[in-house]
Parts: structure tokens; sequence; C-alpha cells
């Protein structure tokens, strides 16, 4: 990831004895250069006053969603974009469960519901308000949505209890934040091509053939790559998403066009990651005009699609080139003959049919190189992608 320069840290803080904890962390970013943003909630500011912070930062400390004269500068939106990263410590029971449910009834939550920036919460409260169904339904909610926890450690409670809960230290969050996006930057300079969605093979001037690809998993690809620092190309089929932030998106419709494109950027990229469902076959011609309706069956002929994945490799021996495949059967076996037979440096294999994967908001992969392979479980589209760039990341570094 792209950091500021200064990089920008947005704290938040919620009602706890481990807000004391905050004001040392604030410090320690502000000590490594970060500029910091405090905001409270009105019951962190029953533990800590907001002039701690304001003198730790050099920041007036905000907590009102509703102050004229701070909406006029600096609006809550505004708050939502300013930052590279947000990070909520400590978290308590009530904000977990107010981000898990997407609600906006003060600063905090509305600008959490507001941002694209990467959001990290270091939990704190009793051992049993943690080890409530709720807390952990609500937690999980949020690590499914790409949300990063931060803990919590165990040990003895203020409240005299000893267990689960106690807000990680400083430090740690300080460790953790940092890391995660500093790993983030490690496709700083690298030209990604990603394909995706379905592609539309013409009858005639008014229908065709495709299939049941929304584009998600490729466009989370997309999303991901950019967030290590990757330029992103993204040859789009026919999809009703909105292209993700940071990415170019050249839209197309039959798999000669995507592969044309393919070919044009490719030959500027470093790696290609090919997610679209590609149509293997084309009617072999598209009536001129409308086809009519007329015997009771109707016969069309198809021609093969060129692969647009071994075509490319052809063209680009040094591009890596991850591939899709999709499977109702022999997973493993498939995906290593299209490793091999389209010369690929990772394939990423997910079960299809039977609703999954295909138009759906999760998946899971297991991904196959040469003497080697890992699972990613599943999860929601837009973390298995950040799983698997990672790995494409780790493999392209480690490529001779
Ligand atoms: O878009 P979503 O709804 O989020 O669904 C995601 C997905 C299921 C489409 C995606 O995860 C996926 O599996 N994509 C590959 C689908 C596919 O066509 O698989 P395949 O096994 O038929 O093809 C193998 C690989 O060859 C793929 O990388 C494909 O892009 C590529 N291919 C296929 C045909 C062709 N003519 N040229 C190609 O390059």
């Amino acid at each position: 990831m792209n950091l500021s320069s200064p990089p920008k840290l947005l704290l938040g803080v919620t009602g706890g004895i481990a807000a004391y904890k905050a004001a040392e962390l604030a410090r320690m970013f502000v000590k490594a250069g970060w500029q910091v943003q405090v905001v409270m909630t009105a019951h962190a500011a029953e533990f800590v006053t907001p002039l701690t912070f304001q003198a730790l930062t050099g920041r007036e400390t905000r907590g009102a969603l509703f102050d004229s004269a701070h909406e006029a500068a600096m609006g809550h939106i505004e708050l939502a974009r300013w930052p590279d990263a947000i990070v909520i410590a400590p978290a308590s029971a009530n904000t977990l469960a107010k981000l898990a449910q997407g609600r906006a009834d003060d600063l905090l939550s509305t600008l959490c519901l507001a941002t694209d920036k990467p959001l990290f919460v270091a939990p704190a409260m009793n051992r049993l308000m943690w080890a409530n169904a709720a807390t952990q339904e609500n937690m999980a909610t949020l690590r499914r949505r790409g949300i990063t926890q931060l803990g919590p450690g165990s040990g003895a409670q203020a409240c005299g209890e000893v267990g689960e809960g106690r807000m990680w230290e400083p430090e740690q969050v300080f460790d953790a934040v940092c890391a995660a996006l500093d790993s983030a930057r490690d496709l700083d300079g690298v030209h990604a091509v990603v394909t995706a969605g379905p592609t539309r093979e013409p009858l005639d001037p008014v229908r065709f053939i495709t299939n049941r690809s929304s584009g998600k998993q490729g466009y989370a690809v997309a999303a991901a790559l950019v967030a290590r620092g990757a330029k992103v190309t993204l040859i789009s089929g026919p999809t009703n998403l909105p292209t993700p932030q940071g990415v170019l998106r050249i839209d197309v419709e039959s798999a000669e066009q995507m592969l044309g494109m393919s070919l044009a950027v490719a030959a500027e990229a470093q790696l290609f990651i090919g997610t679209a469902a590609v149509a293997d076959y084309r009617a072999s011609t598209i009536a001129p005009e409308k086809l009519k309706k007329s015997g009771e069956t109707m016969t069309v002929t198809f021609s093969k699609n060129p692969d647009i994945l071994a075509t490319v490799r052809d063209a680009q021996p040094r591009l890596f080139m991850v591939g899709f495949a999709a499977e109702t059967e022999n997973l493993a076996d498939n995906a290593r003959a299209k490793l091999a037979r389209k010369k690929l440096d990772l394939v990423a294999a997910n079960w299809v049919g039977e609703g999954k994967a295909f138009d759906t908001d999760d998946n899971a992969l297991q991904l196959f190189w040469d003497g080697g392979g890992t699972e990613i479980p599943r999860a929601a589209k837009a973390i298995v992608a950040e799983r698997l760039v990672a790995v494409i990341a780790e493999r392209y570094r480690l490529r001779p």
C-alpha cells in the first residue's frame, strides 16, 4: 500500500479502562513520524480526557458527529477519507457490535462506515463480555469483512477477574499495524493484469452465449493487488460491479476481444492473473440479422476460442502467470494438468456448480504450483483475494 508522506493514522478510542493505553499508542505513532488524529466516543472521554490526546498529537481530538465548526472544515466524510489506516484501540464490545451492524450513531462509527481504508480493532473488555456469543459473532462478521483483529490478550483484568479480554500492549498494536501496512507494499512498481467476469459470444445482433461469472472474485483480486502497491489493469467482461479504487478497467465482451487486450497490456506487465470465465467456444458464424423462429430444433456450430492464458504465455515467457481452474470433479488432477498444459506459475482451483464460486459472495481455493501448494479456506471473496495475492507476491519474489 502507498502510504502518504508523512503517513496518517486515525486512532479511534472507545470506552473502557484500557483507554489509557491508547495515549501511549498515540505517542508511539507520533514518535514514528505519523500524523495522528484521535476520535473518541463519549464513553471514552469518561476514562481519559480529549486534552491528553490533543497534547500528544498536536491535533484537536474529535468526538461530536454534529459539530458545525468541524463539519465546515474537515467533516466526517473527509475525516473518513483522510487517513492511511484506522485503528480502534481499545475497541469495546459496544463498538464491535455497532461496526458489525453498520450503525452510524456517533462520529467514530459513522466514519468507519464511510471509509475504504484498512481498519484494525484491538478489543478490550471483561472476559465474559469477550466470550459472549454475541461478541464472538460480531468479531467473526468483522473479520469476514476484512477488518484486522489485534488481540485481545489474557491475564488479570481491571475488574479483578482473570481471562481473555485485555487490550494488547501498545507496542504489540503498533508493531502489528506497521507490519500489516509494510507487507502490503511488496508489489510496489509491479504492473499486474487481471481478467475477470464472463465473456459473451454473440449468436446474432441481440443474442449471446455466456456463463454465470459475476466478476466478484476477479475484482476482489484487482483490489487486493492495488492494496499491496501494484499498478493494476483489469480486463473485464460484462459485470454490474463498480471499478475498484485505483484500478484501470478495460471493458471487453468476447473471448477474442479479451485476448487482444490481454496481449496488448501484458507486454508491459510482470504479473497476469486469469480469473475470467472465458467461453471455450464461440458460434462459428454470427447471424447478421436476428435469427427467426422456424423449426422445432435449431443447430448452432461452435468453433474453439483461443486459450488466452496459453497464448499470452507464449508471447511473454517472462510473465508470472496465474490461472484459475473451475472444477466440478477431480479438482487437484485437473488443476495440475492446467498448470502444466498452460505453462503457468500458479493455479488457483475452486469447486463450482451446486451454487459454489460462480456469482457467490464467498469462495475457497486450492493453490498448486510446481512442487507445492496450499489451501485458502472458505471466506468472503475479498479475504480470499487478499490471501491469494499474498501467496502470489511471495511466489513472484521467489522466482529466479
Ligand atoms: O466471477 P465470480 O462470480 O466471482 O466467480 C469466480 C469464478 C468461479 C469465475 C473464478 O473463481 C474462476 O474459477 N475463474 C475461472 C473460470 C474458468 O473458466 O475456469 P476454466 O477451468 O474453464 O479455465 C482455466 C483457466 O483458463 C482460467 O484462468 C481461464 O481464465 C483461462 N481460460 C479459459 C478459456 C480460454 N479460452 N482462455 C483462458 O485463458
